[in-house]
């Protein structure tokens, strides 16, 4: 079966991986803090050179740009909302558009402003009204833009949310990972649901928007015997937060590997010759893994999915995973899964979460010069767009 002809072949990244200097922030203050090992500093610089980043894509023959809102930029500080930084990322949509690029807009990519974390993050008794009136600013800019993911992988923003609070207690994160603390936080999720349905009902009453969420899809492999631990995983995880886009317009898929579950839940990956820069197993069949079931526990909604990509510095190794990954992708929609689009992670090489050595880009930066270099991936995959499949 053909795919769509409206299909989305393009890139993603986010606000804080790329832009630079997201001073604000709270992984800005994690950083300086020590709690990461790395800090994003320049990051790839895209807050100022994101007309070249979109150029790069539009050349190769890509026809969608996923990127991300930084709240931390737009409200800086408690109630007081930058028009300048809404200007920015309204030239974004704008210069995607002039480019031919579908824009594909996040609006929570894993961070928050330091005042919002600060003050407990969604713990917070006011985090949900707080997150309603950042998302209320931002909708004035949205208007005409096609695509919108509101919170991008709550799943692991729960995970991260915990990981930040084990990180606060005496000692540091290592006691409470060590007891097996390190899970998405179950209330942290809930409130996220009802974040996420929050937005999507105040950018269904201002844009045309199609709206959903992007959740990481762990492709979990159930071990013999564990089917119960299997279930409890799952749903942890992943299925409430796909019970959580019941009513949206499409499910964000997002996939990069599959784990096997036992008797505890996930197992970690061994270490393995072929395992990736981040330590994950190579699994570019975890993306039908992802597709079908997303499919299938949401009950049939479109799919979009919003990231699969590789953390390797041998680009052909980049191109296999890939093909494959589509192999598999495209086999899915053959069954009748309903997929709209395809975003390869990453769009540029960027600071993965405390991390540089994991090089996800189609497209190298200099850490120094901000120069950017097409790999061979770049244009691979703008030929695939271009033909519309593999
Ligand atoms: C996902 C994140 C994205 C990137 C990739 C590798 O969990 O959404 O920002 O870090 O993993």
């Amino acid at each position: 079966m053909p795919l769509r002809d409206d299909f989305l072949w393009g890139a993603a990244t986010s606000a804080h991986q790329t832009e630079g200097n997201n001073t604000n922030s709270d992984w800005w203050d994690y950083e300086q803090r020590g709690i990461v090992p790395e800090r994003s500093g320049d990051a790839a610089d895209s807050y100022h050179r994101y007309i070249e980043d979109m150029e790069l894509l539009a050349d190769a023959g890509l026809n969608a740009y996923r990127f991300s809102i930084e709240w931390a930029r737009i409200e800086p500080e408690r109630g007081h909302f930058s028009a300048s930084a809404l200007a920015h990322y309204r030239r974004m949509i704008d210069t995607a558009r002039l480019f031919q690029l579908e824009p594909v807009v996040t609006l929570h990519h894993f961070t928050s402003p330091r005042w919002f974390s600060r003050a407990g993050g969604w713990r917070h008794p006011q985090a949900l009204d707080r997150f309603s009136r950042y998302v209320e600013r931002v909708t004035a800019i949205l208007g005409d833009v096609g695509w919108v993911c509101t919170i991008n992988e709550p799943n692991i923003a729960a995970l991260g949310h915990r990981f930040f609070e084990l990180a606060a207690e005496p000692g540091g994160a290592a006691a409470g990972i060590a007891q097996g603390r390190l899970v998405p936080d179950d209330e942290i999720g809930d409130l996220l649901v009802r974040a996420h349905r929050r937005a999507v009902a105040i950018l269904r009453a201002e844009t045309s928007a199609k709206i959903g969420w992007t959740v990481a899809q762990q492709a979990f492999e159930a071990t013999p015997g564990n089917e119960d631990a299997f279930a409890r995983a799952n749903y942890t995880w992943e299925d409430r937060y796909t019970e959580g886009a019941q009513g949206d317009d499409f499910l964000g898929v997002q996939s990069y590997t599959s784990q096997p579950v036992g008797a505890d839940g996930p197992i970690p990956h061994p270490p393995h010759p072929d395992n990736t820069l981040t330590g994950w197993a190579y699994r570019p069949d975890a993306l039908g893994i992802a597709l079908r079931r997303a499919w299938d526990t949401s009950g049939g909604l479109p799919l979009l999915v919003t990231e699969n990509g590789i953390a390797t510095n041998d680009d052909a190794r980049r191109i296999d995973y890939t093909t494959a990954a589509l192999t598999h992708m495209e086999a899915a929609v053959a069954e009748g899964v309903d997929v709209r689009g395809y975003l390869h992670w990453s769009a540029l090489d960027n600071f993965e979460w405390g991390h540089w050595a994991p090089r996800f880009g189609l497209i190298a930066v200099d850490r120094n010069t901000f120069a950017r270099t097409p790999k061979p991936s770049l244009a691979w995959l703008g030929a695939v767009a271009k033909n519309n499949g593999l």
